[in-house]
């Protein structure tokens, strides 16, 4: 497993075309899905740098926070509220240009001003998201959603 990430310094897509294999490397042969997680939410961090990246995982019926990089978060999310609790519950990657717009949003912090969150799928129920935040507006986008989505993707 190589130890260091190489960062691109290219466009969008570039940069997820760069981390994308490096994250499969880093996945390759290891099974623990919490170590995994903590990988992919540092190489996410790594590469982008963005303001909070991490995941949570449905446990009792709520999602609670699990590994992340980026400031302390709130720890339990209910299911249908915030951005979090409303893609689980609508099994949907959802997209937010503007977390203020955004009913119900759950303010960790107030320097979190986009997101995008992604469901991951087990034998077709949600078990978690990948929740990702932005201190800028209009952060996320459909490259966003592939690149990510193909990486959560690699854990199952
Ligand atoms: N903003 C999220 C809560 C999680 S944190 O931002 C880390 C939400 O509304 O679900």
């Amino acid at each position: 497993m190589a130890e260091d990430l190489i960062i691109n310094k290219g466009s969008k897509e570039e940069q997820y075309k760069s981390l994308l294999p490096q994250i499969q490397g880093l996945l390759t042969g290891e099974t623990d899905f919490i170590a995994n997680l903590a990988n992919i939410a540092a190489a996410l961090k790594e590469q982008f740098n963005f303001f909070w990246v991490g995941f949570y995982l449905v446990k009792d019926n709520q999602l609670v926070l699990g590994p992340f990089q980026g400031p302390v978060a709130c720890t339990r999310i209910t299911y249908n509220r915030g951005v979090c609790g409303t893609s689980w519950a609508q099994k949907e990657t959802l997209i937010v240009p503007n977390v203020e717009e955004f009913p119900g949003h759950i303010a960790c912090s107030s320097l979190s001003k986009s997101e995008i969150v992604l469901p991951l799928f087990k034998n077709g129920e949600v078990i978690g998201v990948l929740d990702v935040d932005s201190s800028e507006l209009n952060t996320f986008d459909e490259i966003d959603e592939k690149y990510l989505k193909e990486i959560i993707e690699q854990l199952s």
